[in-house]
């Protein structure tokens, strides 16, 4: 256990705790937000999915600034983007300019994504990399219940209290800009950029010796070099697997849950206290559940916890459109089902995702690699939450169908991990290369 690797992985992992405060904070402000620029469903439909286009963006631009500036610098221009979309937001009156602080705090969440877990699987030692790789879901999950629970605590300060909601992300923000001063630059990125020795020492810390002779033959094997071009026929294998995965993490329908989760109960007849009180029982699910993943992840591998994960979110999420199915309004057991859900794809698929796609490619195209695993995370984010209350308002059935669609596509993911799907736990990142095939 290095100390080390974990203080430097922590405090990287803070920019998804501000990834999962931004993400969900906004299901507080919505409606008030609407009220007071009399927005139209499409323009209000809009300003929530603001942050969304950012986070496509920020995670499409982060590689190449990631690759040649270095993962820490950039890691620095992320926690400036929260700082200042954060304050933006709290303090604007003009609609278009809270739209734009949302779309920077959205960059800011797309870059975290990418450059967050990048970097702890480049500083971790590799029988530690799932967790501390993890501790990135983790913090991401962390962070969106603290934002259901200051949600639910601003509710009551007045007609200001969704400044309150969106300005309180300073705190954490500021905090993460402090502490980056104190780590080091990735030592594998070191490496690319013929820094051995600073790499090294850094690796000494990390209790990581072999570090330095995996990479390096690594880069001998490496024909094409270390500044390759991701879509050269190599990679396949890689860019598979990302894709897919980041395609069914968001196929099952997470994101839509967690941004209209007080409009969701609301529906099932809870009054507004309760709408706002219930998502923080469901942020604590999560919460819960991806400790216990983490505890997991290392021992047990990634395919299990994936496989155990689908089972249980088809049962649940297939509960969930039974009950859509019918007179939804007073069915309290919604609550029951959408934890069940929660609890088990935390386990799983929220577990994994970071930690796979920042494993999967090697050293010279990881930046690339991850930035398209994340770009296709935040698109299909986009499409699943611009279609969730379209097609529930849209149709008596909508919701029954939404929830059907994402059993189906669970059942889809099951399939694919039993498959396809390689282990990679405990491997090092140079051995799980020469595992795919990738010479
Ligand atoms: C994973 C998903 C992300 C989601 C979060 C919820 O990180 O990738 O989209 O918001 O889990 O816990």
């Amino acid at each position: 256990m290095s100390w080390y690797a974990l203080r430097v992985s922590l405090i990287a992992a803070l920019g998804g705790f501000l990834f999962g405060f931004e993400t969900a904070v906004i299901s507080g402000a919505e409606k008030t937000i609407q009220q007071l620029w009399s927005l139209s469903s499409g323009w209000q439909g809009f300003t929530v999915a603001s942050s969304l286009i950012g986070t496509v963006i920020g995670s499409l631009i982060t590689g190449a600034p990631a690759q040649k500036l270095g993962r820490k610098k950039v890691l620095g221009i992320i926690a400036i983007l929260y700082l200042l979309s954060a304050i933006g937001c709290a303090l604007t009156s003009v609609w278009l300019l809270f739209v734009t602080f949302r779309f920077i705090g959205g960059l800011a969440v797309g870059a975290s994504s990418v450059v967050g877990p990048m970097y702890i699987s480049e500083v971790a030692p590799a029988h530690m990399r799932g967790r501390l790789a993890g501790s990135f879901q983790l913090n991401i999950v962390f962070g969106i219940f603290i934002a259901y629970l200051t949600n639910f605590l601003f509710l009551g300060t007045g007609e200001d209290s969704w400044r309150w909601m969106l300005g309180i992300m300073v705190v954490p923000a500021a905090l993460f800009a402090f502490l980056l001063r104190s780590i080091p630059e990735s030592p594998r990125w070191l490496v690319l950029n013929n820094r051995d020795e600073e790499a090294k020492r850094i690796f000494e810390k990390t209790g990581d010796l072999d570090a330095l002779q995996n990479i390096r033959e690594e880069h001998l094997l490496a024909a094409g070099g270390i500044r390759e071009k991701l879509f050269n026929g190599k990679y396949n294998k890689p860019i598979f697997f990302a894709v897919l995965l980041a395609m069914f993490n968001q196929l099952a329908g997470i994101n839509a849950i967690l941004y209209y989760a007080p409009r969701i109960f609301e529906m099932a007849g809870f009054g507004q206290e309760q709408a706002f009180l219930q998502p923080v029982y469901i942020g604590a699910a999560n919460l819960l559940f991806t400790l216990l993943a983490m505890t997991m992840i290392d021992r047990f591998g990634r395919k299990k916890l994936l496989i155990i994960g689908s089972f249980g979110m088809i049962l649940f999420l297939g509960l969930t459109a039974n009950a859509f199915s019918g007179d939804i309004s007073g069915n309290s057991n919604v609550l029951i089902y959408l934890i069940g859900f929660i609890a088990f794809f935390a386990f799983s698929q929220g577990a994994v995702i970071w930690v796979f796609i920042s494993e999967i490619f090697p050293n010279s195209v990881r930046s690339q690699g991850g930035s398209l695993g994340s770009f296709t995370h935040w698109i299909m984010a986009a499409i699943i939450s611009w279609t969730f209350p379209v097609i529930v308002e849209g149709s008596e059935k909508g919701g029954y169908y939404s929830f059907l669609f994402y059993t189906v596509m669970m059942f889809l993911h099951l399939i694919f991990v039993w498959k396809f799907l390689p282990e990679t736990k405990g491997k090092s990142l140079e051995e799980i290369q020469k595992e795919l095939g990738i010479k």
